[in-house]
C-alpha cells in the first residue's frame, strides 16, 4: 500500500526506518526477487537483485515519488515545459528522438535531415575530399561524440576523427603532427559559441590550416551549436552551420547535431539506429510500472545509498573495452546534472544530493581500486556494465575471462567471506548492479544512453531539483576572465603567488 499523503520528509524517514537484512538474505527472504529485481529492456538486462532494496523499501520509494510529483514532472519533461526553471526554458532532448511536443520534433527532423545532407555532400566529395575530422568541443560537445566514436568506431574506418576538448596546447599539437591539414574536415562545435577553451583551440586549428597553406581555411570547417549568429559572425559558411535548439542542454546533445562527428563516422544509419534506441528507452520511462522501470528503480538505489546509507560515491566499471569512456561520460551527466544544493525553488536540500561518480574499465580496475570496494571502510554502490557478444574476434578465451570476472566480482562483493584473520576477511554485503547488453550495436548503445539520462532526471524529480542548468561551472569561469583582464589584485596571497611564480 502506497500512503498518497506522504510528504517527501515523511517518506525519507520511512525509508530510515525500514528494516536492512543482508543482500544474501534477501533471496531467501524474496523467493521471487529475481524476477522482480531483473528488468529486460531494449537489448539490455537491469539487475538490481543485489541491491538492498526489499518491497518495503521500494513501498517507502513510491510514497516518495508522490510526494514529489515525479508522474507530473515527467510528463512535463516529455510535453516540453519549462521544466529548467532557473534558465526558463524546457528540456527536449526527448524531441531529437522523436519524443515529446510536436514542433519541437519537427525541428528536430529537420536539423537531422540537413545533417544527413551534409554527410551526403561530404562523402560524394562537393566538400573535401576529407580524410581526417578534428571535433573541437569540451564538456557535453565532446563528451558524447567522443563516446559514440569510441565505441562504435572501430569497424567503421570511414574517417579518422580526433576529438580536443582541452585547452592545453599539446591535446591539439598531437593531432596536427598526425592529421594532413588539406585533408582535414574541423568540426567547430559549441552551445553557446562563447566556451573560451573551443575558441581558441578553433582559432588555433585554423592558424595551423592557413600555416600549411590551406587555400580556403574557412571552407573546411563546419559550426554545431544553439548560437548560428555567432558561428557565422567568427567566419563559418551559415550552410555549414548545423543550429540545434536552445532547449537541448550541452549535456544531453548528442543526440543534436552535437553528434554530427559520430553520423560521419558510424554512417547515418548508424546515428539513426541510435536515436531509435534510445526512443525506446524513452517510451519505457515513460510508460513502465514504476517497479518495472528500469531508470526509476536505479535511482530508488541512487538514492537509497546516497540519502538512507550514507554513500558519497558510486563507481561504474565498464567490462568492455569499447565503453572506456562511459565513466567521465557519466561524470558530467550525473554530477553537473544533480551536483546541487538547494531545491528547484531555492530551498537548502535536506537531504544530500547525486553522489559523487567514479569508476574504470574492467579487468584493469580489479588490479587497481577494487582492493578498497572489498575491504576498505567507504560503502561504495557498484555499478558492472558488460556486453555478451564480444567486441573482439580473438580466442573466446578473452571474453569469457572478461565477464567471468564481471560476474565474480558482484558475487564476492555480495557474499564477503569469513576468515580468523581480520585482515583477510571479507565483510561482504556490498551492493551491485549489472547492466548487460546483448551486444554493442547504436540501438543498444542509444538505449544505454537514454536509460542514464532518464535515471539522472528521475533522482532530480525525487530530490525536488533542477537537472538542467549548471550554475556551478559560471565562478571559475568569471574568475580566470578577470585575472586575464583585470590582474591578480583582488585575489588572496596563496592565488597571486602561484600567478607570479608560473606566469611572471
Ligand atoms: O562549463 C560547463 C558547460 O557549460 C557544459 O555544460 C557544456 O557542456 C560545456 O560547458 C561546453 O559548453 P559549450 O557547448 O557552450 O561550448
Amino acid at each position: 500500500m502506497t500512503d498518497a499523503t506522504a510528504t517527501p520528509a515523511a517518506a525519507w524517514d520511512a525509508l530510515r526506518a525500514v528494516p536492512t537484512p543482508r543482500l544474501t538474505d534477501l533471496f531467501t527472504a524474496e523467493p521471487d526477487r529475481l524476477s522482480r529485481m531483473v528488468i529486460e529492456e531494449a537489448g539490455l538486462r537491469f539487475d538490481f537483485a543485489k541491491t538492498h532494496l526489499t518491497q518495503a523499501t521500494l513501498a517507502a520509494f513510491l510514497d516518495l515519488a508522490t510526494a514529489q510529483d515525479f508522474a507530473a514532472r515527467r510528463d512535463a519533461l516529455f510535453a516540453g515545459a519549462a521544466v529548467n526553471g532557473s534558465e526558463g526554458r524546457a528540456a527536449e532532448h526527448v524531441a531529437e528522438r522523436g519524443q515529446g511536443a510536436p514542433d519541437s520534433v519537427a525541428a528536430a527532423r529537420a536539423l537531422h535531415a540537413r545533417m544527413r545532407g551534409l554527410i551526403d555532400a561530404i562523402e560524394a566529395e562537393a566538400i573535401g575530399p576529407f580524410r581526417h575530422v578534428l571535433h573541437i568541443g569540451i564538456g557535453g560537445s565532446a563528451l558524447g561524440p567522443d563516446l559514440l566514436i569510441d565505441a562504435l568506431g572501430d569497424d567503421a574506418g570511414r574517417y579518422d576523427v580526433a576529438v580536443v576538448s582541452n585547452v592545453d596546447g599539446l591535446a591539439l599539437e598531437r593531432v596536427f603532427r598526425r592529421f594532413d591539414p588539406a585533408a582535414t574536415l574541423i568540426v567547430i562545435a559549441s552551445k553557446t559559441f562563447t566556451t573560451t577553451e573551443t575558441m581558441l583551440n578553433a582559432a588555433s586549428a585554423l592558424s595551423w590550416l592557413a600555416e600549411h597553406d590551406v587555400e580556403d581555411p574557412y571552407g573546411q570547417v563546419i559550426a554545431l551549436t544553439a548560437a548560428p549568429d555567432k558561428a557565422v559572425e567568427w567566419g563559418v559558411d551559415e550552410t555549414r552551420v548545423l543550429p540545434f535548439a536552445e532547449s537541448v542542454g550541452g549535456r544531453y546533445s548528442l543526440w543534436s547535431s552535437i553528434g554530427f562527428p559520430a553520423a560521419l563516422a558510424l554512417g547515418w544509419d548508424a546515428f539513426e539506429t541510435m536515436l531509435e534506441g534510445a526512443a525506446a528507452m524513452d517510451r519505457h520511462f515513460r510508460l513502465a510500472e514504476p517497479l518495472a522501470n528500469a531508470p526509476l528503480l536505479a535511482a530508488f538505489s541512487d538514492l537509497y545509498y546516497a540519502v538512507v546509507r550514507g554513500a558519497e560515491t558510486r563507481a561504474v566499471f565498464a567490462y568492455d573495452e569499447r565503453l572506456a569512456l562511459l565513466p567521465s561520460y557519466l561524470q558530467q551527466l550525473e554530477m553537473e546534472s544533480n551536483g546541487k544544493r538547494v531545491t528547484s525553488t531555492g530551498a537548502p536540500l535536506e537531504v544530500p544530493s547525486a553522489p559523487i561518480t567514479w569508476g574504470g574499465v574492467g579487468t584493469d580496475a580489479q588490479h587497481a581500486v577494487f582492493q578498497l570496494l572489498h575491504q576498505g571502510t567507504h560503502l561504495v554502490p557498484v555499478e558492472f556494465v558488460a556486453v555478451i557478444e564480444p567486441g573482439d574476434a580473438l580466442d573466446e578465451a578473452h571474453h569469457h575471462a572478461l565477464l567471468v570476472n564481471c560476474f565474480a566480482q558482484g558475487a564476492a562483493l555480495m557474499a564477503g567471506q569469513a576468515h580468523d584473520d581480520p585482515q583477510r576477511a571479507y565483510p561482504g554485503d556490498r551492493p551491485s548492479t549489472t547492466i548487460l547488453l546483448d551486444r554493442l550495436d547504436p540501438a543498444r548503445l542509444g538505449a544505454l544512453l537514454a536509460f542514464y539520462e532518464q535515471r539522472t532526471f528521475a533522482n532530480a524529480a525525487l530530490l525536488g531539483i533542477n537537472p538542467f542548468d549548471q550554475w556551478g561551472v559560471e565562478l571559475g569561469k568569471a574568475i580566470a576572465r578577470s585575472i586575464a583582464e583585470e590582474g591578480t589584485e583582488r585575489f588572496d596571497p596563496s592565488t597571486r603567488a602561484l600567478i607570479a611564480r608560473a606566469l611572471g
